[in-house]
Parts: C-alpha cells; structure tokens; sequence
C-alpha cells in the first residue's frame, strides 16, 4: 500500500484541495481513500458535501491516525493523508512516520517558501525512523507569466527539498468543485484544465 501525506506549516496552502483531487483522479484506476488527519475536518466536511454515498470514502483520523491508516489497509492500494497546517501538530508526526510520499504545496511567495525550511527540518527528522521517505515541493496557485512565478522558481532552486515541475494553478474550478463535494474531474469541461495538471502531477511524481 502506498501512503502520501499531504503536509505543511501554513493554513491555506492547498492541502485539502490537492488531497481530494489527486485522490479522486487515482480511485479512478485504483482503489484509494482518504485519511483526514486535520482536526478542522475539512475532507471530512468535503466528502460530506456530496449528495451520493458512491465515490471517494473519507475516514476521520484525527484521534487515532495509525488506527485508521490500518482500517484503510483493508482492501485499498492507495491512502492520502489531509494533515493540519502545522509540523508540530501530533498529526503531522504520526503521518511523517507512516507515509511513503510527503507532498508539501507551497504558495509562490517568498514568504511560503522559507518557511519550508521548517518541512524540511521536520521531514529529515522523520528519516531517521522513516529512511525511505519521498518529499516533494508543489506549486499551489501559480499566476504563470508573472514576474514573481520566475523569481519563485529561483527562489525553488535554492532549497534542499525537491519540487514537482508540475505546478498547480490558481483556477475558479478547485473552489467550485469544492461548494458540492466534486473533485475537478467531474466538473466536466470547466474542470479539464485543472483535471490535465492534477494527473500530470500524479504521473510526474509517480504517485502511481
Ligand atoms: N489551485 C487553486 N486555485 C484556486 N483556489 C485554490 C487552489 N488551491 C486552493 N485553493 C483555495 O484556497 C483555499 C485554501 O485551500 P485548502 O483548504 O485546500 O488549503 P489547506 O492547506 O487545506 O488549508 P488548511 O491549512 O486550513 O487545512 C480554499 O479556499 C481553496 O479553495
Ligand atoms: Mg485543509
């Protein structure tokens, strides 16, 4: 079973939005669950939202996130994690400690990327008892053509975590599909641009 924890030390950087929509892309070709680890519950909240009790499944980890990591062991090939905005948060330790891949979105703002330093510290903490660890910088929210999204990418080089070169960008479609429950894959064609840079992550990555 492959297990990747979305992580991160700031409110807003994309992690819920990136847990549902990569999820939702890889249930279609193999059997996937999400593991809210985040006591505001927002994936939860998402799963929620929808008016069919098909798709995606949710189960809430907040207490006991070994405990539903190995519920979710049962019959699925593929768990993401949804962790709180913080490194120091239990929540964070136990889903460094368990995953395969720590996917870390990071807004293109110099501010967002020093303060991955503290992924980073948090993450070369976890090898010690997790050695084979992946963690990888995404780009959430991305304005291409800007004069900041070269500077960012600069700015990326500089870092000792690796970054995806696919980057997500800023699109209406992640927060509409959000107002029901959808992931961007069933939004038909408002959502197909944001489909196209969601499984070109997954393949880049090869989260798969
Ligand atoms: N690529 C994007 N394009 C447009 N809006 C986005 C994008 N990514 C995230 N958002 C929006 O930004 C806000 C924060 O995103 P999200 O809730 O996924 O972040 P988070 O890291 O899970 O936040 P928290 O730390 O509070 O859990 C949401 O309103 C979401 O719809
Ligand atoms: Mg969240």
């Amino acid at each position: 079973m492959t297990i990747i924890a979305l992580v991160g030390n700031k409110g807003g950087a994309g992690k819920t939005t990136l847990t549902v929509n990569i999820a939702s892309a890889m249930s279609q070709t193999a059997s996937t669950v999400v593991v809210d680890a985040d006591p505001q519950r927002s994936s939860l909240q998402w799963r929620a939202m929808r008016d069919t009790p098909q798709g995606l499944n949710v189960l809430d980890g907040v207490d006991d996130l070994a405990q539903a990591v190995d519920q979710a062991r049962d019959g699925h090939t593929h768990v993401m994690i949804d962790c709180p905005p913080s490194v120091h948060a239990s929540q964070t330790h136990e889903a460094l400690r368990l995953c395969d891949i720590a996917l870390v979105p990071v807004q293109p703002s110099p501010l967002d990327l020093w303060a991955t330093v503290h992924i980073e510290q948090a993450v070369e903490t976890a090898r010690e008892n997790n050695p084979t660890l992946r963690a990888l910088l995404i780009i959430n929210q991305l304005e291409p053509r800007t004069r900041l999204s070269k500077l960012v990418r600069q700015g990326l080089a500089e870092l000792s975590m690796p970054a995806a070169d696919a980057a997500i960008r800023r699109r209406v479609a992640y927060r509409v599909s959000v107002l029901e429950g959808k992931s961007v894959f069933e939004l038909g064609s408002q959502g197909r641009a944001a489909a196209e840079e969601i499984l070109q992550l997954i393949s880049e990555v090869n989260l798969q």
